[in-house]
């Protein structure tokens, strides 16, 4: 399909990047494979959603329930991440600011300030910010953004009758990000597992059966983009 005829891609898109595990189990593989794999996926992918217009993009690596893998699991995801996070600051993806969510004080201070770095490297010419969801959970965001509004009302900055929707959207870790208008899973699963549990109100979720992360490829941005595209996003009316 030539690129004009592709229709125009949501503002922000949110990847569930499943089956990592599944497809190093089809290659005879352990299982830190897959994710490697999952983490050269994860580039191409950023670069193709940039080029396609995308403003943000935010994807679940690491989830609060994660730890509870195998110790040798965990340890493999995180020599990757350090891997990934050196990766980007020696090659950051062009015109792409890099931010992450998620409750980072879990990890060791290499790890931390390795992330600091990266999110240091601010492009003013960025055309896509790309969220990395790391020790990321729905519910724990909540938790930790409901114990901050409480503090305001106890401190007597703010009263507990002014609190609305606004109010609880700015204090999650996506201030200032707009909604996700799309959520993409493959692999299977139709679940949302915690991500961007508030943020997901009224985003469209596209679940690709029989398509497991490190096997993603831009068409398949492409096919995801198209089939939201052919949906009628009605927010609650009619
Ligand atoms: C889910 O697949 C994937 C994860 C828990 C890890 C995702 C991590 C990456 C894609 C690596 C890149 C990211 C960074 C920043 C290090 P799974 O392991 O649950 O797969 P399965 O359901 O087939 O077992």
């Amino acid at each position: 399909m030539a690129q004009q005829e592709k229709p125009q891609a949501p503002q922000h898109i949110g990847i569930i990047m499943d089956g990592n595990g599944r497809w190093a189990k089809k290659r005879m593989l352990p299982r830190s494979a897959g994710h490697v794999q999952g983490a050269k996926t994860l580039r191409t992918i950023a670069e193709y959603a940039r080029d396609r217009g995308v403003k943000y993009l935010t994807v679940y690596a690491f989830s609060t329930e994660n730890w509870s893998r195998p110790k040798e699991e965990v340890d493999s995801l995180m020599d990757l991440l350090r891997k990934y996070l050196r990766d980007m600051l020696k090659e950051p993806t062009n015109h792409v600011n890099t931010r992450f969510i998620g409750d980072k004080t879990a990890f060791s201070p290499e790890i931390r300030e390795l992330i600091d770095k990266v999110e240091n490297l601010i492009d003013p010419e960025a055309k896509m910010v790309l969220q990395v969801a790391l020790n990321y959970g729905g519910r724990d965001e909540l938790v930790k953004s409901v114990r901050r509004i409480a503090q305001r009302v106890q401190q007597g900055q703010l009263s507990w009758d002014a609190i609305d929707e606004q109010t609880i959207s700015e204090e999650l870790y996506t201030a200032s990000v707009p909604d996700p208008d799309l959520i993409i899973r493959p692999s299977g699963e139709y679940r949302t597992s915690n991500f961007l549990l508030w943020q997901s109100a009224y985003s469209e979720y596209v679940f690709m059966d029989g398509l497991l992360w490190p096997d993603f490829k831009p068409s398949d941005l492409d096919a995801a983009i198209e089939e939201y595209a052919g949906r009628n996003r009605r927010f609650g009316g009619i």
